[in-house]
């Protein structure tokens, strides 16, 4: 317990000094060296990206070449070089129109998409409860990327009952489907990313039947 305290204490400060604004920074740049998913002039969308860390790294990784939209239903400070921030919840399809639009008025809705989901939900520390409503972000979030034909695919998940279904959910849109937890998060933790490549492009209208439904019974 205190090495994990202190584990995590030493990223936060570190992230403070390096100037990230979270040390959730440090989680997508192990995953980025291991998976390489970045790549310059992409579209990246950065679901629940609030404070910013992860746009950061993404910045960063591609000499901010890329085109970056962050959004998340708490308002974020502007981040330099990130081209823009939409705050709203992902599970209502205003937010989704928003970003479409924000993505074609900055002419790269013809770039390669990928979608990244680092969402947790307000905990409210009863278990069942908490896995069943991050799976379900994690859910609207591969709606998402499907919708935008994204051909790479990263969400947080907390480990439970739904895990296995939601992997074969996955499966059924991208050919390459890994589990990792990066060093950076507390191995106690039921978190863990999955990424997902390779995307088979079946995007636009299937999924997206079933994400509407999804973010109507939210
Ligand atoms: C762990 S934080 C993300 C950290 C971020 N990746 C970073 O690098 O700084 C989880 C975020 O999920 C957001 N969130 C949870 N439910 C959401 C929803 N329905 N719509 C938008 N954002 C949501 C929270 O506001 C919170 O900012």
């Amino acid at each position: 317990m205190f090495y994990l305290r202190k584990k995590r204490d030493f990223y936060s400060k570190k992230a403070k000094q390096e100037g990230f604004r979270s040390r959730a920074a440090y989680k997508l740049l192990q995953i980025d060296k291991k998976f390489n998913i970045f790549r310059e002039n992409q579209t990246i969308i950065d679901l629940c990206g609030a404070p910013g860390g992860f746009s950061q790294i993404a910045r960063d990784q591609t000499q901010s070449k890329a085109a970056i939209f962050l959004v998340d239903m708490a308002r974020v400070r502007p981040i330099p070089k990130i081209t823009e921030i939409i705050q709203g919840d992902i599970t209502q399809l205003d937010t989704i129109h928003l970003l479409q639009e924000s993505i074609i008025k900055h002419g790269v809705e013809h770039r390669e998409h990928i979608v990244l989901a680092d969402c947790s939900p307000n905990v409210s520390g009863h278990w069942v409860t908490d896995h069943a409503r991050q799976i379900w972000l994690a859910e609207v979030s591969l709606g998402i990327s499907n919708y935008f034909l994204a051909s790479a695919f990263l969400t947080k998940v907390f480990h439970g009952e739904y895990f296995k279904d939601l992997i074969a959910k996955i499966k059924e849109y991208y050919e390459v489907v890994k589990v990792h937890k990066p060093p950076t998060s507390r191995s106690s933790s039921a978190e863990t990313y999955i990424v997902a490549t390779k995307g088979k492009g079946r995007g636009k209208v299937k999924y997206n039947i079933a994400f509407l439904l999804l973010a109507d019974e939210g």
